[in-house]
C-alpha cells in the first residue's frame, strides 16, 4: 500500500512538472486572443462587465504560458537559451498582468483613454514574445 501511494505521488508530481503540450499552448493563446477581443468590444460598447470578464480571462490564462514539454526536454545547447526564454516569459507575464489590472481600474474610473493605452501596451507585449523570443 505504501509503495503504491509513493508511486502515485511520484507520478502525480511528474505530471505537475510536465504536461504542457503544444495543443495546450495553442488553446491558451486562442483564449487570450478572445479575451483581448472581449476587452476591445467592452471599450466600444462602453460596457465595464465585458471589459472585466476579458481582463479576468486574460489574467487567468497568461500565467499558464510556459515552454512546452518538447522544449523543456531539449537538453543540449538550448538550455542556456531556455533560461533566458523563461526569464523573458516571466517578465512579459508580469507586465501583461499589471496592465490588465490597469485596464480594469481605469475603465471603471471612466478613464477610457488610459485603459486603451494599457490595452495597446498588452498587445505590444504579446507581439514582443511572438517577434523577439519566437522570431516570428
Ligand atoms: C511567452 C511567449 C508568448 C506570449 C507572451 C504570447 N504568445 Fe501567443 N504564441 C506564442 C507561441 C510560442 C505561439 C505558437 C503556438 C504553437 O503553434 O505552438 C503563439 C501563438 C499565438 C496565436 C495563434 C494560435 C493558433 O491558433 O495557432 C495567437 C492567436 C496568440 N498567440 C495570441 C497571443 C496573445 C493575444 C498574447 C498576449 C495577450 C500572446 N499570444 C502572448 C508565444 C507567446
Amino acid at each position: 500500500m505504501r509503495k503504491l501511494l509513493l508511486g502515485l505521488m511520484v507520478t502525480s508530481s511528474l505530471v505537475l512538472a510536465e504536461g504542457y503540450k503544444q495543443g495546450d499552448r495553442i488553446l491558451d493563446m486562442q483564449k487570450m486572443a478572445q479575451a483581448m477581443q472581449d476587452i476591445q468590444s467592452g471599450f466600444f460598447y462602453n460596457n465595464a462587465d465585458i471589459v472585466n470578464a476579458g481582463v479576468k480571462n486574460l489574467k487567468e490564462t497568461i500565467i499558464k504560458i510556459r515552454p512546452i514539454d518538447s522544449e523543456v526536454n531539449n537538453k543540449d545547447i538550448y538550455e542556456k537559451w531556455l533560461n533566458n526564454n523563461m526569464k523573458m516569459t516571466n517578465k512579459i507575464q508580469k507586465k501583461i498582468k499589471r496592465r490588465a489590472e490597469d485596464i480594469e481600474e481605469r475603465f471603471s474610473d471612466g478613464d477610457a483613454v488610459q485603459a486603451l493605452q494599457a490595452y495597446s501596451k498588452i498587445s505590444s507585449q504579446c507581439m514582443k514574445c511572438h517577434i523577439n523570443l519566437r522570431k516570428w
